[in-house]
This record gives structure tokens, C-alpha cells and sequence, in this order.
């Protein structure tokens, strides 16, 4: 292991080696900004690993793109392990976070401890994200007292949404006051980076410049240090994208057009030829 490891360019930056926290502290104090998506599989993580993607996320949005539930709710630590392991095993260059699904954590700080045990032990996972404010203090403080790099989620936080009443903007009014309260309480207990989901952009650019560390925006405008999108939003692969999604492919119809290719040719006996057949 080398003790004089330098800082890295977060994207495009050749680090030859796992993107680590310092890497991330060292990207705030440049003042770059850098790319973060989620990922569920082997083969998905290393196209983001190869494209240079620092950070990905196995998040518990794999309830809804993976498991096909209406919410985040149901996800358990069973059903995230195993995806978090093969993004882990897909990828050799990016920081790979697991976030600890809902009922996990929240009871005692011990609790928490113990599933992110699992992730990291079980699954390799190098850092966990868990979701809420002042609330979840001290879980934070003994993740990160027991060597484990926590990334706070703060605004829409998705595990909370029948107290919301719905996927709604946050934060906006007095409730940005507490907001900007919670993210600092978290910096102060360890917190290595926040994602702020669904928030007005002019807050998270106040969250922002009064953190030393980074902000990871969704749908929180462009002052953020990061921006992460879950994969098959950004793809073109969810049916009904949120406002803050923008879709760089359509990925639907590209799969679509394939896979009815593939089913016109079996039917028609065009496929397969002899190119694809063994003698
Ligand atoms: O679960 C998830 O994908 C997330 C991101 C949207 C931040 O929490």
C-alpha cells in the first residue's frame, strides 16, 4: 500500500487506484466538479468505471429500476448486497458507496453500524449513504468512528416519503434554515460528502458554499460540487423521468428496436446464419 499516493482529477484524472475520500476533500478544495451515477450490476459498472466515473452508488432506487416496486420501501439489505459486491467486482477505479435501505439503521446507531459492517465486509463496498438530518447524528458518528466514510442525503430523501405526503420539493422557506442546519450538524459528525435531493437551487448553492465538504445535487440546480442521476434516468430508460432528469439516450427504443430485430429474425428463420452456428 503506498503512503504518498497523490490527489487525482476525480473525472478524467488517472489515478491507477480506487478513488478514495481524500481524493473527494481534494476535488472541494479545487473546486471541481465531478460526475456520480448509480449502478446495480457488474456490467453497467464497468462502462461508468472505464468512462471515468468516480463515484457510483448502489442505491436503494434499485427497489424501483431493479426490483420493480412502486418505492424505496421495501428493499432490504439482502436484496443490496449482492449488487453492491458485483458493482464492487465490475469496477477497479471508482468509489463505490451502498446505501443502507430503509429499517436499517434508523433504531440505534448500532444497528447502523452492523449493516454497514455488511456492506463493507460482505460486499466491498468502500463508503454507505444513509438518508435524514439531525435525526441520524449519531448513527453517523459511529459509522465514522468505526472507519466507515458515510455520504449524508438530505431534502427529498425518498425513505421518507409518506411523511412528505408525496416526492415533493423540499426545503424551501424556514425549512431551508433547518435544512442548512442538518447538512452542517452532519459535516461537524463526519459526514464526507451530501446529496441534496429536490431542493431549490438557490439553497443548495447556500448549502454549498458554506461547506467544506462536497454537495452532490439531484434536481438541486447547477452550484452543487457533484450531480448524480440514476443510470436508467439519465439513459432513457424510465418511463415518466422527473423534471431534474435529463436523458442523454433513449436507451428504450434502442432496446426495443434490437429485441424485435432479434424477434423478426427468428420467426422469419433469418437468424441464425452459419456466421453464428458450429459445425
Ligand atoms: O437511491 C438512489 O439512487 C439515490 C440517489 C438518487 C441519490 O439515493
Amino acid at each position: 500500500m503506498s503512503s504518498t499516493s497523490q490527489s487525482t482529477a476525480l473525472y478524467g484524472g488517472k489515478a491507477g487506484r480506487r478513488i478514495t475520500v481524500r481524493d473527494i476533500a481534494a476535488a472541494k478544495e479545487r473546486g471541481e466538479k465531478w460526475p456520480m451515477v448509480t449502478a446495480y450490476d457488474a456490467m453497467t459498472a464497468r462502462v461508468f468505471d472505464e468512462a471515468g466515473i468516480p463515484v457510483m452508488l448502489v442505491g436503494d432506487s434499485a427497489a424501483m429500476v431493479v426490483y420493480g416496486y412502486d418505492s424505496t420501501l421495501p428493499v432490504t439489505v439482502d436484496d443490496l448486497l449482492p449488487l453492491t459486491a458485483a458493482v464492487v467486482r465490475g469496477s477497479s477505479r471508482a468509489m463505490v458507496v451502498a446505501d443502507l435501505p430503509f429499517g436499517s439503521y434508523q433504531s440505534s446507531p448500532q444497528q447502523a453500524l452492523e449493516t454497514a459492517a455488511r456492506f463493507m465486509k460482505e460486499a466491498g463496498a468502500h463508503a454507505v449513504k444513509l438518508e435524514g438530518g439531525r435525526r441520524v447524528l449519531p448513527q453517523v458518528e459511529a459509522l465514522v468512528s468505526a472507519g466507515i466514510p458515510v455520504m449524508a442525503h438530505l431534502g427529498l430523501t425518498p425513505q421518507s416519503v409518506n411523511v412528505f405526503g408525496g416526492y415533493r420539493v423540499q426545503g424551501r422557506g424556514q425549512a431551508g434554515e433547518e435544512l442548512m442546519a442538518d447538512a452542517k450538524d452532519l459535516q461537524a459528525a463526519g459526514a464526507f460528502s451530501v446529496v441534496l435531493e429536490c431542493v431549490p437551487a438557490d439553497l443548495a448553492e447556500r448549502v454549498t458554499t458554506s461547506l467544506a465538504i462536497p454537495t452532490i445535487g439531484i434536481g438541486a440546480g447547477p452550484a452543487t460540487d457533484a450531480q448524480v442521476l440514476v443510470w436508467q434516468d439519465l439513459m432513457g430508460l424510465t418511463p415518466h423521468p422527473a423534471k431534474f432528469v435529463k436523458q442523454y439516450f433513449n436507451l428504450h427504443e434502442a432496446m426495443d428496436r434490437a429485441v424485435r430485430a432479434f424477434a423478426e429474425e427468428v420467426v422469419s428463420g433469418a437468424f441464425p446464419t452459419p456466421a453464428h452456428s458450429y459445425s
